[in-house]
């Protein structure tokens, strides 16, 4: 099937600017998440490849996932889980609709395998999006767990960032089996000074003892709560955040976002603004996914993102430490049936899974 993707249909699909490509493909999904008899097809050709693994309290049927920016709007988790995929985190999200940047705000770079975006946290707003999850994709009804990432306004000042992720975490947090706390994205204005010092201890205590009350007030236990983190920060200033995030009480980490890093490569400066993603992010993301479970010795929960494209990039970031893993560039260009293909070949390669 990846095969046919890539001879036959992403030669046309990719004739078309990168935006309008991702909209026709938005189109056939709308189609498959209000149908169950694609929604049966497409499950009966990605075949289910499950090897469940239980992370902060949750049950992953397998490794791999969807990565925040795909499903902005939560708008085809059914179809995504459908397609093989073990958790869909959807997103990110934020309190007021916006439209997000000016386009073109999307470019693909198929000879890197490599996507720039500077979307700009185009969405729905957290209103509408929670209506959309509680009626197609309640959690009483859900075969895998569901993430939603959440950030920051466009026009919210840094320093009253908080009231934006209490407003959206407020609303999601019945929804949600785990929810992203984005401080990563590089086309936010100020977001990613989130990550300084001076920001990050009030801003993750805060955050951690919203979950507390909204747990305590809606009688459950509280959302596991994860961190997205830049590849573009120094290891010094990640140590600290990710230090802080294990004594406040978070589930984990998610590592890494895109980089606004071209990398000191020749072709990559010719590259849009933007944050890159696929293959030319790949080792970075690794770095950090192998730092971060050093120094804490193994002993806090990592999904690992940024650069998976084949079974191989999928193990080393596994073997590095992550425990789950994301894709959102190789979706594009792999095709559909990937995740399902990739999770078959993880769990061929684990003998030990039933
Ligand atoms: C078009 C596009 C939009 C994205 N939007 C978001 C987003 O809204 N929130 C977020 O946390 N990450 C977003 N990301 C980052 C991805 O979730 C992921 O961290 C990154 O692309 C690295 O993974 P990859 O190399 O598999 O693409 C976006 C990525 C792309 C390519």
């Amino acid at each position: 099937m990846n095969l046919f993707y890539r001879k036959l249909i992403r030669p046309i699909i990719f004739r078309l600017e990168a935006e309008n490509a991702h909209n026709l493909a938005c189109r056939f999904l709308s189609f498959t998440e209000k149908y169950k008899v694609p929604r049966s097809l497409i499950k009966y050709f990605s075949q289910e490849h499950s090897y469940p693994v239980n992370l902060f309290g949750l049950s992953f049927p397998n490794q791999i996932g969807l990565a925040a920016g795909m499903d902005k709007n939560a708008e085809f988790p059914n179809s995504f889980s459908a397609f093989g995929f073990g958790h869909v985190e959807v997103g990110t999200i934020t309190p007021e609709g916006q439209t997000g940047n000016p386009k073109p705000r999307l470019f693909r770079y198929p000879e890197y395998s490599a996507i720039v975006n500077r979307m700009g946290f185009n969405n729905l707003g957290v209103e509408k999006i929670s209506r959309k999850i509680q009626l197609n994709f309640p959690k009483q009804k859900r075969t895998i767990p569901l993430g939603i990432n959440i950030g920051k306004g466009k026009n919210t000042p840094i320093d009253n960032a908080i009231e934006d992720y209490r407003v959206c975490l407020k609303k999601v947090v019945t929804l949600a089996d785990y929810v992203t706390i984005n401080i990563s994205s590089p086309n936010t204005p100020n977001l990613r000074k989130l990550h300084h010092s001076d920001f990050i201890i009030p801003f993750l205590k805060e955050l951690s003892n919203l979950n507390t009350e909204l747990a305590k007030q809606h009688q459950q236990a509280p959302v596991p709560l994860l961190l997205k983190i830049s590849p573009d920060e120094s290891f010094h200033t990640l140590e600290l955040i990710v230090s802080k995030a294990v004594d406040l009480g978070f589930s984990g980490i998610i590592a890494t976002n895109t980089s606004i890093s071209r990398f000191s490569n020749k072709d990559y400066k010719d590259f849009e603004t933007g944050g890159l993603s696929g293959n030319p992010i790949e080792s970075k993301s690794l770095s950090i996914v192998k730092f971060l479970a050093k120094v804490t010795d193994h002993n806090f929960p990592i999904i690992g993102v940024g650069g998976i494209s084949c079974l191989d990039s999928a193990l080393r970031k596994l073997d590095a430490g992550a425990s789950l893993i994301q894709i959102y560039s190789s979706f594009v260009y792999n095709g559909p049936f990937f995740p399902s293909d990739l999770a078959k070949a993880l769990r061929y390669r684990n003998k030990s899974w039933p």
